[in-house]
């Protein structure tokens, strides 16, 4: 079988395609995947790059490109009861582990969730990292209820455009901050108000939000802080010193940080099986064209998601 693999830091040269054993079921709990459709993430060009070198390992990657996947199961342990194979699932993989750009992946048995076999695969692609950071943000970590004001800085994004859309569901008063080009797209998926950035700072507003989700991180929480409500929540997307230092100093600043959930991938697949939650696909490109789509995501103005084709 065919897999992308990154073996160093650096530009899109380190991204490899090799011929691999497929991989063999061994533990528990384990599903083998045909995966079909992945997507990129911001996350896959900055690991790359070696910007999580803290985490990720300093010298060299521990993890593999790719964290979204859609396949069909072609193999299950013994233990696993509640899933067919034939059955059509989506998953997440973990941030450390990564591997999804392969054309068959081992995966947990309790990350994998079904979804309609009739559905069209590629609107499902780009959900479970994006769409489960933008849950994790506004459900988890802010309590969106109705009525909040909510601001999302970056709301053409693969996690802002999510987030527009589940903060609309919630009931929510959405503002999404984006450049001119993309207001009309932010306002299609349900955004009430829109900032545009190049022309507007919306940091110097009068108007309070309850929740104020950052997807760029282009400000201090110290900017941000007097168009936060007297108790509401500030979630960043990017690890930083004084992200740090806010977080330990004050108590309405969170962090996101995403990883294999059950619950939220089920609510996602349900959001997006009732019609709630749409994919806007960028692009599409073949696995064998991945880095073409890395230096696609890395100018950093995709509007909503890039899918990669694996089989
Ligand atoms: N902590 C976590 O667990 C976690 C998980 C997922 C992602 N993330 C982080 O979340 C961020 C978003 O990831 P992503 O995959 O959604 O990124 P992405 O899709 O590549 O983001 C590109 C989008 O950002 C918009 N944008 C760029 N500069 C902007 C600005 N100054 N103001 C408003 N919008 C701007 C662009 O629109 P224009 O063309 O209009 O500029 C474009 O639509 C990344 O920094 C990523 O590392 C964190």
């Amino acid at each position: 079988m065919k897999k992308v693999t990154q073996n160093q830091y650096g530009d899109t040269s380190v991204l490899k395609i090799i011929d691999c054993d497929k991989p063999r079921i061994t533990g528990k709990a384990e599903v083998l995947v045909k995966v079909q459709y992945s997507s990129l993430n911001a996350i896959d060009w900055k690991n790359r790059k070696g910007l999580f070198r803290i985490f990720s390992g300093w010298f060299s990657p521990r993890s593999q490109p790719g964290f979204d996947i859609v396949g069909s199961i072609v193999n299950k342990s013994d233990d696993v009861n509640d899933l067919e194979i034939g059955d059509k699932i989506l998953s997440l993989l973990g941030t450390l582990k990564g591997g999804a750009f392969s054309q068959y992946v081992i995966i947990n048995a309790k990350y994998a969730i079904k979804i309609n076999p009739s559905a069209d695969e590629t609107i499902f692609a780009g959900l479970p990292m994006a769409a489960s950071t933008a849950w994790m943000a506004l459900v988890n970590h802010g309590k969106i209820k109705r009525g909040d004001k909510v601001l999302i800085n970056g709301g053409s994004s693969g996690v802002g455009h999510y987030a527009i859309q589940i903060a609309k569901h919630y009931g929510a008063e959405v503002t999404a901050v984006t450049s001119e080009k993309n207001e009309a797209f932010c306002r299609e998926l349900g955004a009430d108000n829109t900032v545009d950035y190049q022309n507007e700072k919306y940091i110097g507003k009068t108007e309070q939000y309850n929740i104020i989700f950052d997807v760029v991180s282009n400000s201090s929480f110290h900017e941000i802080k007097p168009i936060l409500a007297p108790n509401g929540i500030y979630i960043d997307t990017n690890m930083s010193l004084s992200l740090i230092k806010d977080l330990l100093i004050h108590k309405q600043v969170k962090f996101v940080s995403v990883h294999p959930d059950r619950k939220v991938l089920q609510e996602i697949v349900q959001m997006t099986e009732f019609g709630k939650l749409k994919t806007h696909i960028a692009k599409i490109f073949p696995m064998n064209n991945i880095t073409e789509a890395h230096e696609e995501i890395e100018h950093c103005h995709t509007v909503g998601k890039i899918i990669i084709k694996i089989d």
